[in-house]
């Protein structure tokens, strides 16, 4: 913990402007003799992701330390994702499991944050069957944790309010939870409304960060030595959209201005919308080295029909189009998607159609997701006709289809030699480290002997070598991964 120039402790500092939790801090210091510790557990997007360590940066500035599990959180927030069901129930899963830990109210504090939070369904279920909750927190209230904290430690029931919402998270301590690659939110909100989905909801109208806050926070990075960043936006492309005074900024040039940080080695960017994916986008893409060779574009059907009722403003043959000046600008450029089965009225032509953008594209990878009616959204209200064990049908042979492209295209790599950017050991073998190449692909590779804490025992890497390039040879492939071995020089 930080010293101020009076030796008092930094977190002091950070809690004048909340009594009631400065006092919930020091008697908790004063039966444990430790610092409280707080837990995040994040559902969803990157975004949220991003949401999550501005939220962890906010609590360890006031002198929380960090754990890795609800049963050791002295504060415990839980931050949401209301894009499919699935997401939601595992939420309130998760949420039952905090009775056994939450005792009496005031003793753990306990946070709900995130998108299911703007909608009054979900905040009525938490009123009305999770009453050891504290505090209710929207997306657009993260600036003002602490404060909503102090009320939900005030009030005895669950504390929510409409107010101290802003529109950006400027200026807020960040604590990254990796030091290869940093999450930079570059807007929020979306205009899309695409018919299927709660996103414009949740996340509100398009925003976009200023350059100058953007590039600040990207020299913060570079300082700190991460060497890749990955640029955030529900649509990317439309970056700078929303300013008064347009001139030249856009998403391209803001790439350009990013590649300027020469440190920053490589520049990833999600997500891009294909009605707004320009030619000067796609140029800038060929010409400029540090940005990944990769884009998620996503597809969600390959039908002219269905991406008319799902309001996706482009044709199958745009997307097609699209792809090829891709390709041709940047060539091995890999491209994944995502794409959504059993969309209301999807008929057994639609899914053909998809199944052939799918051949005709081969993507390197794919999310494929069954729909899910999300109430509020246009889709909710229509009628769907088609079977469940159909859509089930169709979405195995979607994902099958696309594993034997995803296969394919990582077994062109094999006996090649790939520079991977180290995340650290590998998560299923613990001798293994992991990375990814600049394309986006996960290679799990033997490190040299050298690298090993004891050559003999030939078991553990001495470091996790997180954040380093390593040139890889490709020794084999699979559906997810390439394995192979760290070449020595
Ligand atoms: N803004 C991004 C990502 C949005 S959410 C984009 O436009 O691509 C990520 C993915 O979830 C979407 O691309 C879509 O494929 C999927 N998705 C969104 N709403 C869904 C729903 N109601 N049912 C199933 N999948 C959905
Ligand atoms: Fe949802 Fe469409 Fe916006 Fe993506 S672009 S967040 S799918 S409304
Ligand atoms: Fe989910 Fe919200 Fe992201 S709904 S996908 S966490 S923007």
């Amino acid at each position: 913990m930080s010293q101020n120039m009076k030796g008092e402790s930094h977190y002091t500092t950070a809690l004048d402007a909340y009594p009631v939790l400065k006092d919930w801090v020091s008697q908790y210091r004063a039966v444990n003799a430790v610092q409280p510790k707080y837990y995040i557990r994040t559902f969803g997007c990157q975004q949220n992701e991003a949401d999550s360590e501005i939220m962890a940066g906010i609590l360890e500035d006031a002198g929380f330390l960090p754990t890795d599990s609800y049963a050791t959180g002295d504060l415990i927030l839980i931050n949401t994702c209301s894009v499919r069901a699935n997401a939601e129930d595992r939420f309130f899963g998760h949420l039952g499991s905090l009775k056994q830990f939450a005792g009496e109210k005031g003793r753990r504090i306990i946070g709900t944050c995130g998108c299911m939070m703007t909608q009054d369904i979900h905040r009525s279920r938490i009123e009305q069957s999770f009453r050891f909750v504290d505090f209710i927190m929207r997306p657009d209230q993260i600036s003002s944790l602490l404060s909503l904290i102090e009320d939900g430690l005030i009030h005895k029931s669950i504390y929510y309010t409409e107010d101290r919402s802003t529109k950006f998270h400027e200026n807020l301590p960040i604590s990254r939870q990796r030091k290869y690659r940093a999450l930079v939110s570059i807007m929020y909100g979306c205009n899309n409304y695409c018919s299927y989905c709660i996103v414009p909801y949740t996340r509100g109208r398009e925003r976009s960060r200023k350059t100058k806050d953007i590039l600040q926070e990207i020299m913060h990075v570079a300082a700190e030595g991460i060497p890749e960043v990955l640029l955030l936006g529900q649509n990317v492309n439309a970056w700078g959209k929303d300013f008064a005074d347009q001139k030249q900024q856009n998403f391209a040039w803001l790439l350009s201005k990013v590649s300027e940080i020469k440190s920053i080695r490589r520049i990833r960017f999600m997500t891009s919308h294909p009605k707004d994916l320009s030619d000067q986008l796609i140029e800038t893409i060929g010409r400029i080295e540090q940005i990944e060779p990769h884009v998620h574009l996503p597809l969600q059907s390959g039908s002219n029909r269905i991406l008319t009722k799902m309001n996706r403003q482009y044709s199958r043959e745009q997307y097609l189009e699209i792809v090829n000046k891709l390709r041709e600008a940047r060539p091995g450029l890999s491209i994944s998607t995502d794409i959504i089965v059993g969309f209301p009225g999807e008929e057994l032509a639609d899914f053909i159609d998809t199944i052939d953008v799918m051949d005709r594209v081969r993507f390197d990878s794919a999310f494929t997701f069954i729909y899910s009616p999300r109430i509020g959204t246009p889709a909710s209200e229509w009628y769907n006709p088609i079977d469940r064990e159909v859509i089930q049908e169709r979405f195995e042979h979607l994902v099958e289809l696309q594993n034997e492209h995803s296969l394919t295209a990582n077994m062109k790599l094999i006996g090649h030699n790939v520079e991977v950017l180290c995340e650290g050991r590998s998560s299923g073998d613990k001798t293994i480290l992991s990375g990814r190449t600049a394309d986006n692909r996960l290679v799990n590779f033997i490190p040299q002997d050298k690298n090993r804490t004891d050559a003999s025992s030939n078991i553990i890497p001495a470091t996790d070598r997180e954040g380093e390039f390593i040139p890889v040879h490709i020794t084999a492939a699979k559906t997810f991964t390439l394995l192979g071995e760290e070449i020595c020089p």
